[in-house]
């Protein structure tokens, strides 16, 4: 033990939670992280293999959805607060499963907020806040013109969004009803490293440099909000210190982006880096079926947290460029991804890790 305060991250191995985790245990040496992942397709050891041995950094393999293991974890490292970050969080997938997204995201987060509404009334002096977060898809799909605020209704319409929406009414209520300091913030389309090679800039990336066709769903005219993850994990550490219990907090860049654009411009880059012909990559693009139920637009405006002194500090295209590089030069990051193999590193590494949380 031995560490001034200790908080609990959940989803720690996975694209968002990685860099926070990563971010965390260097920025605040004096605190245990503690990251809770169930190591699911989308969690990666390996996304956090250069803090997984910082002193401060403690993994526990198991799932939220657990009452039993997440309350030990509250009794044995009395949390100050927590970065609920695991989720299922692929549109695609939840069109064919619903019911795992309803368990995850809706079950796995009351089940987490009870635990910590447990531990908060018996030790309410200790507990800071419990801040969850979701997405701007939970308030249904913009046409051409507008922009949600924090006030705006919510509006699910995929399977997904429904299942982060039902997690977020449960916080909500948790502060309404018990006084539980609960933060909520959305964030727009993250891109960076460490992304899962389902979701369109990696898959796109990737694609355009091995020469396989990229599927563009519809006419590519869809148009998502990006934002560099690591401007996103600072911006959870401002609401996390600063934000206010029960406060709702956009996070966005405001940086619109059309799908066939954003396809367009990963091309250049890509074809640039790889030294080939400009437009190279043009042959590889495939317009395709749209998804079933596909949200035209989203934009959040995020003036609440730029009052808080948070500002975005890495432009979409710097941002971009450095996604394309790393993916390119971090083949074998893909190749076990792909294959399966990162699976593996679990098993090779957990004895070293119990060793070092025990
Ligand atoms: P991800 O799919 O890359 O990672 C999810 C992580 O959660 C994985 O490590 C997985 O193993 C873990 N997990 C899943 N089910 C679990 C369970 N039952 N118990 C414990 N761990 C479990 O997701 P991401 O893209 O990093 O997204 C993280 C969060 O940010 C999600 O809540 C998502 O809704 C939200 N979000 C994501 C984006 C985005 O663009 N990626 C945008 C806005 C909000
Ligand atoms: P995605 O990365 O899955 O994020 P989200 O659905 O959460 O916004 O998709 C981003 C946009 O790109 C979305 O409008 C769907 C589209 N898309 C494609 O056109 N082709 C693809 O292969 C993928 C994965 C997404």
């Amino acid at each position: 033990m031995g560490f001034e305060r200790y908080v609990l991250v959940t989803g720690g191995a996975g694209f968002i939670g990685s860099h926070l985790v990563r971010y965390l245990v260097r920025r605040y040496r004096d605190w245990g992280i503690v990251v809770l992942d169930a190591l699911t397709y989308a969690g990666n050891l390996e996304n956090l293999s250069d803090v997984l041995d910082a002193p401060n950094c403690i993994f526990v393999h198991g799932d939220i959805r657990d009452s039993v293991v997440v309350e030990g974890l509250f009794r044995r490292y009395g949390f100050w607060g927590v970065f609920h970050v695991a989720a299922e969080s692929h549109v695609d997938r939840s069109i064919y499963d619903p019911v795992k997204f309803a368990e995850v995201n809706v079950v796995g987060t009351v089940v987490l907020l009870s635990v910590a509404m447990w531990w908060w009334r018996r030790h309410s002096d200790r507990f800071h806040r419990f801040l969850l977060v979701s997405t701007d898809e939970v308030y249904g799909s913009l046409g051409e013109e507008g922009v949600f605020t924090e006030e705006s209704p919510y509006n699910p319409r995929s399977p997904y969004a429904a299942s982060k929406a039902g997690g977020d009414m449960f916080a909500h209520a948790f502060f309404h009803t018990y006084g539980f300091p609960v933060v909520v913030t959305h964030s727009t389309n993250n891109f960076g490293p460490y992304q899962f090679p389902e979701k369109l800039i990696p898959l796109t990336i990737l694609h355009f440099a091995e020469g396989k066709p990229v599927p563009v769903y519809g006419t590519g005219e869809n148009v998502r909000d990006w934002i560099w993850v690591e401007d996103h994990v600072r911006a959870l550490d401002v609401v996390f210190q600063r934000g206010e219990p029960g406060g709702v907090y956009h996070i966005s860049a405001h940086n619109e982006w059309r799908n066939i654009d954003v396809v367009h411009a990963v091309g250049k880059l890509v074809d640039a880096y790889l030294g080939r012909s400009e437009g190279t990559y043009r042959r590889w693009i495939r317009f395709v079926a749209d998804r079933p139920g596909h949200d035209f637009r989203y934009a959040l405006r995020a003036e609440r947290i730029r009052g808080l002194g948070w500002r975005p500090q890495v432009s979409f295209l710097e941002g971009l460029k450095r996604t394309v590089e790393w993916y390119l030069t971090h083949r074998e990051w893909v190749d076990r991804v792909r294959s399966g193999a990162y699976r593996q590193y679990l098993k090779r590494h957990y004895s070293a890790l119990l060793g070092s949380s025990s």
